[in-house]
């Protein structure tokens, strides 16, 4: 999502540049107005050729012994969405939607993560059999977009849509909040969480991971919960196995019957940022800072 709104401003501070010569200064201002140009937000243009688009591809190319029907998952995609206020498509409303796209995945493959997004794609790209929500069906399909209704249109808000935080059944929240959860409780035997602990509250009742998804996992379908605490090369060195929110995650896994391990600094999750920023001083001495990795295991 935020992705997305870098990407718009780009491309309007380049076509700004090219229209400088014969357009007013106060229209550019408008075009580079960062205020404006984020409460004007709205549906990501041509959604349905994208959701459809992904979805054929998904089903083509990515796994083709999938037979779902992406015409129908769009129709109550829309049914969910449009001829609703903005703010109030609930979960219940998608429900007919991810009937239309049941998945089951296999176990000891499931990724969750909070606050490592960069990482965890460069870490499920080399650990192949690694499985994130984006490797799902709808993750696939809805990944960075944006999307709202509006109350007496049965089109789509193209002109803005509000903020997560301004509602309490906003539209992508919602479908996030869902899949995430069906993501989770399909979870089985050995699961991978990757944790940030650059900074203060790495484990956050308020993120999708200590909200939805913790509170959906099964202890009867998993053996273990192997949590992975990775710190940013540079530091800060915040949050570790043993200390801040994660000793407190690890405090509810137990008190529900979680078997865990935690371990801080896995060697490949380092290895993998230096390959994005070589230069950096504790990447020269790879091998000797690699070697302090601690791991706490329990049964
Ligand atoms: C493709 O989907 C089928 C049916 O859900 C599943 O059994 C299979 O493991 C999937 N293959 C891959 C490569 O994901
Ligand atoms: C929200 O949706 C429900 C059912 O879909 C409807 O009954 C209610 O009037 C809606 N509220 C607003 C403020 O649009
Ligand atoms: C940790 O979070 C910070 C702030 O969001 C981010 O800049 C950094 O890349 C994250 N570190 C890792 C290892 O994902
Ligand atoms: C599951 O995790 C435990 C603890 O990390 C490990 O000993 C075991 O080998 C793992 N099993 C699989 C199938 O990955």
């Amino acid at each position: 999502m935020y992705k997305h709104e870098a990407e718009v401003m780009t491309s309007l501070k380049i076509s700004a540049s090219f229209v400088m010569i014969n357009v007013p200064v106060w229209f550019i201002m408008f075009l580079l107005c960062p205020g404006e140009l984020r409460a004007q937000l709205g549906t990501t243009p041509n959604i349905k050729h994208i959701v459809v688009g992904r979805c054929y591809n998904y089903i083509t190319l990515v796994n083709s012994s999938l037979r779902f029907d992406c015409e129908e998952i769009w129709r109550q995609f829309e049914d969910a969405v449009v001829r609703q206020s903005s703010c109030n498509v609930t979960v219940e409303d998608y429900h007919h939607m991810f009937y239309a796209m049941p998945q089951t995945w296999p176990c000891d493959r499931f990724l969750f993560w909070s606050k490592t997004r960069t990482l965890m794609h460069s870490y499920a790209a080399v650990v192949p059999h690694f499985w994130t929500l984006e490797d799902t069906l709808v993750g696939y399909m809805f990944n960075d977009l944006i999307w709202c209704g509006q109350e007496e249109d049965s089109g789509f808000d193209f002109s803005s849509c509000p903020e997560w935080s301004a509602c309490r059944n906003h539209p992508v929240y919602s479908l996030w909040r869902q899949a995430s959860q069906n993501f989770a409780e399909m979870a089985c035997g050995n699961i991978t969480v990757l944790l940030n602990g650059s900074i203060v509250n790495a484990f956050s009742r308020k993120s999708m991971f200590g909200s939805v998804e913790l509170d959906s996992l099964n202890p009867c379908r998993l053996d273990y919960v192997n949590i992975k605490v990775v710190t940013n090369l540079e530091g800060p060195f915040i949050e570790s196995c043993s200390e801040g929110s994660i000793a407190d995650l690890i405090q509810i896994l137990q008190s529900r019957g979680f078997r865990w391990t935690c371990t801080n600094n896995e060697e490949t999750l380092m290895i993998l940022q230096c390959v994005q920023d070589p230069k950096q001083s504790s990447c020269q001495t790879c091998a000797n800072s690699l070697s302090h990795r601690k791991r706490l295991t329990h049964n």
